[in-house]
């Protein structure tokens, strides 16, 4: 142990205390791909797995936690959809397995959401799409943030994980935990954000092809094909329908997109949908187009949903391999830093 993991123990000393694990490297809830193989294997090798929980019913999360549990006797989290319909029932069955750490995913948590996770004593992980809601989230009883840029794999918000890190960092990260995530690809990125005063980050991207994952190998074939400029966000085509950007891997699917979003807006025409069904719908086809690429192997119509960080995905190999290559660039990183002549 050298002084650079010595250096960047101390910088992720809080996020590794506030999740319980070795090192503060949050595996980002990727659906369909962060179930019990993925998340234990995460979790084993240091880092914090998270379960996806998407629009699993209530049964199937009880589950796979169940299973999860089975497979790593470390900490690990549940990303929950604030839009899911089975919400308060998916709280109560991470609080009946005595789950550590919610994340809410999807929008903003309501005030009910928020009180139901903290009642049941689960520490809880919001992510902060812009500064005032960091601050917002933090008044609310959240416990600790995500600050997500749109290099991320799959829903993005429009700003970049740099720009948000500089605009969120410097004034929250004294009060709170907060993890950096969005484009993080190697160890010298881990090292930036937490000198920038994170206390760990989130990666969902180069999990993917973790020996570990689930994910079908033609899903992992695209991912080690994939370069920075292949991840693309989806197009919103009509104004009146706001969707949410999905970054993926570009394929045929991007063109299918486009018109189920002509068809939505078509029935919002006609007034046969409401918006907020308009927009579930849009999820549903979201959940169905990744599972097809994920599970069923279809690359071609199904979502690759990946971040711009695919081009630093080289081979498939365990996670402990990955997390470990990771500590070491980002070791690497803050011992020549300290090393610097002034
Ligand atoms: C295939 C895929 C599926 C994802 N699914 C979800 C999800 O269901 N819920 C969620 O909160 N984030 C999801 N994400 C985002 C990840 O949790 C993570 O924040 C993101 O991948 C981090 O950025 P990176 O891909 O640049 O490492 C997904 C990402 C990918 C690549």
């Amino acid at each position: 142990m050298g002084r650079g993991h010595d250096k960047l123990k101390r910088l992720m000393a809080r996020g590794t205390e506030f999740l319980g694990c070795d090192y503060a490297i949050l595996g980002g809830a990727m659906s369909w791909i962060s179930e019990r193989n993925l998340v234990s294997a995460i979790s084993n090798a240091g880092g914090f797995g998270v379960i996806a929980c998407g629009a699993m019913p209530p049964e199937l999360l009880d589950k796979e936690i169940a299973a999860t549990k089975a497979m790593t006797d470390k900490p690990f989290g549940v990303n929950l959809i604030t839009m899911h319909p089975d919400l308060d029932d998916l709280i109560d069955i991470c609080a009946k397995h005595d789950v550590s750490h919610v994340v809410l995913a999807g929008g903003l948590p309501s005030g009910k959401a928020i009180d139901r996770i903290k009642q049941h004593g689960a520490k809880l992980i919001a992510f902060a799409p812009a500064l005032a809601l960091a601050k917002k989230l933090k008044r609310s009883g959240v416990d600790a943030l995500v600050v997500e840029g749109m290099e991320a794999g799959g829903h993005i918000g429009p700003v970049s994980t740099s720009v948000l890190a500089q605009e969120i960092l410097p004034h929250v990260a004294e009060e709170m935990p907060v993890f950096v995530a969005g484009g993080i690809g190697r160890g010298e990125a881990i090292a930036a954000y937490l000198e920038m005063g994170a206390v760990g980050v989130q990666l969902g991207t180069r999990f993917v092809c973790a020996t570990e994952c689930i994910a079908h190998e033609n899903f992992k074939k695209a991912f080690l094909r994939g370069n920075a400029r292949d991840a693309v966000p989806s197009v919103q085509i009509d104004p009146r329908l706001p969707v949410i950007p999905v970054r993926a891997l570009k394929n045929k699917e991007t063109e299918a997109f486009a018109a189920k979003q002509r068809e939505v807006a078509d029935l919002l025409d006609k007034g046969e949908l409401e918006m907020a069904e308009a927009q579930l719908q849009i999820e549903h086809y979201w959940a169905g187009a990744l599972k097809r690429a994920v599970i069923d192997g279809d690359v071609e119509s199904g979502s690759i949903m990946a971040g711009q960080s695919v081009g630093m995905v080289k081979r498939e190999e365990p996670v402990a391999d990955i997390i470990a290559e990771l500590v070491e660039e980002a070791a690497a990183a803050l011992t020549m830093r300290a090393e610097q002549p002034a």
